[in-house]
């Protein structure tokens, strides 16, 4: 979470922002840690921001058309989400991670109207009983999905599926080889982190529940302008998406239910 936090910031004071998330900028000046310990290596913040935009993208398009909506943000870290999408006052928005950061984001950010801290983790089924049950619900999780094992992914999905009338659900999730490969991903191997849970198709999602019905997957290298970014970001972007197993890598998912 602090090098999404870090990445962030590098792209708020780069000269020509992607996100221009300036709040997470202000935030890591308040935090005494060495951003070399992220793994983040010259330029990585680009992805990092346009994951942010694009998700972003589609949590506005869900609460134009439901501006009562509740919002789970799942694994939320340090993230200024709900500050760059301001979502209207009949949202309620929940920012559910671990005890100790939500501790963290509680010192870091305070509380701010319409929006709630959950400190649990998401497998615990017992959190969602804090959440108002009988409204449209969008789940985003952005860089979560991959750190739980496949069994509790899948469980998550299925309650949140079976616990609302209606709703969507957004994240990013790895191939299995994006799984296989993880040694290759600076920011995990330096957080000490494991990734387990790896996607190839959007038919395994429809296949948890009955309910869920995949709108859209797309591929990173798809998602985003990559033109405007130095030219090794282009190559790798023109790469990533003629061959196949690199453009399925990280793919962004819409479910509907
Ligand atoms: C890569 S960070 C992403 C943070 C944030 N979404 C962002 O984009 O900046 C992954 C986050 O998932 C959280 N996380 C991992 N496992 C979790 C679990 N079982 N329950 C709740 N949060 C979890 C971590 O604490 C961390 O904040």
């Amino acid at each position: 979470m602090l090098a999404t936090l870090y990445g962030r910031a590098l792209d708020a004071r780069s000269p020509d922002p992607i996100l221009g998330d300036t709040l997470s900028a202000e935030t890591l000046d308040k935090i005494n840690f060495d951003p070399t310990k992220t793994g983040l290596r010259p330029g990585d913040h680009y992805s990092v921001a346009m994951r942010a935009e694009f998700l972003d993208g589609w949590t506005r398009e869900f609460l134009a058309g439901h501006p009562n909506a509740v919002v789970l943000h799942l694994g939320c870290g340090l993230d200024t989400r709900v500050w760059r999408v301001s979502p209207g006052p009949g949202v309620s928005w929940y920012d559910i991670d671990l005890p100790d950061v939500i501790k963290l984001r509680r010192e870091l950010f305070g509380d701010r109207p319409g929006s709630t801290m959950i400190a649990s983790s998401v497998t615990d089924p017992t959190w969602l009983d804090q959440v108002p049950r009988d409204r449209p619900v969008l789940m985003v999780a952005e860089g979560l999905v991959y750190y739980l094992t496949e069994a509790d992914g899948h469980a998550l999905l299925r309650r949140i599926a079976g616990g609302f009338r209606t709703g969507q659900m957004i994240f990013d999730g790895f191939s299995r080889l994006g799984v296989r490969l993880q040694k290759l991903n600076g920011a995990v191997t330096k957080a000490e982190a494991t990734l387990h849970w790896g996607i190839d198709w959007p038919t395994e999602l429809e296949a948890i529940d009955y309910r869920l019905k995949c709108r859209d997957a797309v591929g990173v290298f798809d998602a985003s302008d990559f033109s405007t970014l130095t030219h090794r970001y282009q190559v790798l972007a023109a790469v990533g998406k003629t061959i196949p197993a690199l453009s399925h890598l990280s793919t962004y998912y819409r479910l509907n239910f």
